[in-house]
């Protein structure tokens, strides 16, 4: 494979010979990943760093049979001197844990997590995107790797972590995103596994998914399955409102997803002067805001240019940022990529 050498400042680094330019959120082949297993239910075995390739699963594997699996989502920044930033990456081993408990399958410490994701990043550290160009994108996976054929929790896991460099998520970048309200179909449940990032979350909400594409619009903003009133959250990302100098969020009530993106541009925001609520958030709300925003991993801020709701449409700042959206987004991004000082205390170096 070519090489190139890149020099930002006075350090040097080696990049992967790619086109840095054009990345959207498509999986980009890296070069290892990272495999741990746990045969006696507890404890996982030392892990190790695998060239990225297909792995081997028994047909009647947990996770391909009864859904038994959790995926955590983290970026790693590249600095303007060349070292590598990770963000928040404690968070991701926690709510691991939370989810592995609610679906019964043991998780890695949060030490082992820590230092697979460390391992990982490191081996593919050249497909870390020069700055401003994206961020690495790193998908930890916990499946029930052993066979199951009667309904139980599986005999033996496997963590598994892998890389991709990535740029925005939706195509439209900073431009803003246009919702549409979904009455028929639910995201989740009370009681349910809405709280945690189980796979089978995913993949119900891609039929409504598609249906809004499918008519122009970007993704779906999603309503409580019992009132069919308040706001949960989009397919992929959390939600916010703005009015005024109040900035409000679905609670977290065991049906919307406790994003790390989330839990930060609350604290930012807070630190910024704002009134922060976490609460119930009638769909009416919406019509009335001066900002909405979407917040995830993935998506980091995405302004909302549009909510349409029972044919409705609801529209926010020409379709452009709001200020509140573009100060929160400023922020965060800047100690993300290590632009500014990280006075919060989030992000890790990659020694
Ligand atoms: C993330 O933001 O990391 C997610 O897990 C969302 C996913 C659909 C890309």
């Amino acid at each position: 494979m070519r090489r190139t050498t890149t020099t930002i400042s006075t350090e040097t680094f080696e990049l992967a010979n790619f086109r840095w330019d054009n990345l959207g959120f498509d999986h980009v082949q890296t070069d290892y990943m990272y495999v741990m297993k746990c045969s006696n239910v507890g404890e996982f075995s030392e892990g190790e760093l695998l060239p990225f390739g297909n792995i081997e699963l028994s047909p009647s594997a947990g996770v391909l049979n009864y859904g038994q699996g959790l995926y955590e989502g983290l970026k790693a920044y590249r600095k303007e001197d060349g070292s590598i930033l990770l963000f928040r990456p404690k968070e991701n081993a926690l709510r691991m844990r939370l989810g592995a408990e609610r679906i019964c399958m043991p998780s890695p410490t949060v030490e082992q997590f820590l230092k697979a994701v460390k391992h990982t990043v490191f081996a593919n550290k050249r497909w870390v995107p020069p700055p401003g160009k994206g961020s690495l994108y790193i998908r930890p996976l916990l499946m029930g790797s052993g066979s199951v054929l009667g309904l139980a929790p599986a005999p033996e896991y496997t963590f598994l972590i892998y890389v991709s460099p990535v740029g925005n998520y939706f195509k439209e970048g900073l431009k803003s995103i246009n919702l549409v309200v979904e009455n028929e179909y639910h995201r989740a449940a009370p009681g349910g596994t809405g709280g945690v990032k189980c796979i089978g979350n995913y993949a119900s909400v891609l039929k409504a998914q598609s249906k809004a594409r499918a008519n122009g619009y970007t993704d779906v903003l999603y309503l409580d399955s019992i009132h069919k009133r308040y706001l949960e959250e989009v397919s992929s990302c959390n939600v916010f409102v703005v009015k005024d100098r109040t900035i409000s969020t679905p609670e977290i009530i065991g049906t919307i997803l406790p994003g790390i993106t989330r839990k930060s541009i609350i604290d930012v925001a807070r630190k910024q002067g704002f009134q922060v609520k976490e609460c119930r958030i009638s769909v009416e709300e919406v019509f009335d805001a001066d900002e909405v925003f979407c917040t995830g991993t993935a998506v980091v801020l995405s302004p909302v240019g549009s909510i349409t709701y029972l044919g409705k449409r609801t529209s926010y700042n020409n379709n452009g940022i709001g200020v509140v959206s573009q100060q929160l987004y400023s922020f965060l991004t800047n100690l993300q990529k290590g632009v500014t000082e990280d006075t919060m205390g989030w992000t890790v170096p990659l020694n």
